[in-house]
């Protein structure tokens, strides 16, 4: 079968590299892919929003299957646009992504289901949204409702943050993404990524991971899409997987069917742990990056497969195999990212780093320019590891980090702090 993947991140590349193991594949296309995902698959310069590009492109290379890896192609409608056409898709139709492209659908969806997730109110008047501020007190988040690219959150510590922000949304700092707004309460915990793949009625769970989002190490700084992120989660326990599939994801699977727009994709709890267990802070439908680098780097079954379950509906009694190896990716990343930064940098040393046991070395942002490997993002590089522990896998991760020649690059240094205080505590 042709593929064609849609997206040009760390989490396409990972996907090609485990999609090439596949024997059902036959071409492998990723529009518009990077430096690293040409390696595996031929590179298509087609704008993944260009629904009927990207349909006449299906028809004239005879693809069998597109999964689209990012949100904003899910949210404008391209698996609705390409199964009208008659095309099978990996990923959630517009619908159903408004569970990601609202905080205020899915809301409204976590009261009416009783799904535990913070208190909140929804707001288009900047006045009634300080009221309720000004009742509930700080901290308190606030949430531009529709897409952002991440950074529509502000987690305020001050009422005077707190009624800055509304007015920064309700203003248009988020363009059509904060026509509307979402007040909630500021949860405490760990947090944790939680993965299902679903084909409109059943949800199959994957490994567990966390992501770290904070810039700095300490996880100190402004937030990013991901700096680094490492499988399993020590804090998801068999017991917290079964109370968040039970108290979160089966409900919300449920609910979805029932009002007529069954979810098929993945489904990525964000998850705060707290001391009353899992709580949802939002959904994405997609999988994360980089949390997808260190599914992928563990899984052991044919991934093909299971997508086409998932766009079939046949995912019940279907099961995936995942390595008892730990797995840890850490992003390099432009300096000055998550904001302004360069792009064109030449970038060396990733053959030595590749050969570092356990390593595999994910493009995120790279183009290839006359036999030269050029930065061509803020994060640029996924240097993702595996080894019988996440402290062991963290080494490796690192010695093929410090092969990297980039000197305009960097790193968070604490990749998977958590589970390493966790390991060395445990002996
Ligand atoms: P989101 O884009 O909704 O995942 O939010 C970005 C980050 O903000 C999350 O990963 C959390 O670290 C934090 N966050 C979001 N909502 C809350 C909340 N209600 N309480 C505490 N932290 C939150
Ligand atoms: N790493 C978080 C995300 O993909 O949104």
């Amino acid at each position: 079968m042709n593929v064609l993947l849609i997206g040009s991140g760390g989490r396409e590349h990972a996907l090609a590299w485990a999609l090439r193991k596949s024997p059902l594949l036959d071409r492998l296309y990723c529009a518009p892919g990077n430096g690293g995902i040409a390696a595996l698959a031929e590179c298509v310069a087609l704008d993944p929003m260009d629904f009927a590009g990207v349909t006449d492109f299906v028809r004239a290379h005879d693809i069998g299957f597109v999964i689209v890896g990012p949100e904003a192609p899910l949210v404008a409608g391209l698996v609705d646009h390409l199964s009208a056409q008659g095309v099978k898709a990996f990923g959630p139709t517009a619908a159903a992504a408004k569970l990601e492209g609202s905080k205020g659908f899915t809301k409204d969806l976590c009261a009416a289901n009783a799904i535990p997730t913070a208190a909140y109110a929804r707001f288009s008047d900047a006045a009634a949204a300080k009221t309720y501020i000004r009742q509930q007190g700080a901290p308190i988040v606030i949430k531009a409702d529709g897409l952002a690219a991440g950074k529509g959150v502000i987690l305020a510590e001050t009422l005077a943050e707190a009624e800055a922000a509304v007015d920064d949304i309700l203003g248009g700092a988020f363009g059509a993404a904060g026509a509307e707004l979402v007040v909630e309460e500021f949860l405490f915990g760990e947090e944790a990524s939680f993965f299902v793949l679903v084909d409109g009625k059943t949800a199959l769970p994957l490994a567990t991971a966390q992501d770290h989002k904070r810039v700095g190490d300490g996880d100190m700084g402004p937030n990013t899409g991901g700096m680094g992120a490492y499988s399993p989660a020590p804090v998801m326990t068999d017991a917290m997987v079964a109370a968040t599939m039970a108290r979160i994801i089966e409900p919300t699977v449920a609910a979805m069917a029932r009002a007529g727009m069954p979810f098929k994709g993945v489904l990525f709890a964000g998850l705060m742990i707290t001391d009353k267990g899992p709580y949802l802070i939002e959904y994405n439908t997609r999988f994360g990056d980089p949390e997808c680098q260190v599914l992928m780097a563990r899984l052991q079954s044919d991934l093909l497969p299971a997508l086409l379950a998932a766009a079939d509906g046949a995912l019940a009694g279907f099961r995936l195999d995942w390595s008892d190896q730990a797995a840890v990716t850490v992003v390099m990343a432009a300096r000055g990212y998550p904001g302004d930064y360069g792009k064109g940098d030449v970038i060396g040393g990733l053959d030595a780093a590749g050969l570092v046991p356990g390593v595999q070395v994910f493009h995120a942002g790279t183009a290839l320019k006359d036999g030269k490997l050029l930065s061509n993002g803020g994060r640029v590089l996924n240097i993702t590891a595996t080894g019988a522990t996440i402290t062991h896998a963290v080494s490796r991760a690192y010695s093929a980090v410090d092969k990297v020649e980039w000197p305009g690059g960097f790193c968070r240094r604490d990749i998977a702090w958590r589970a390493l205080e966790r390991e060395r505590q445990s002996g």
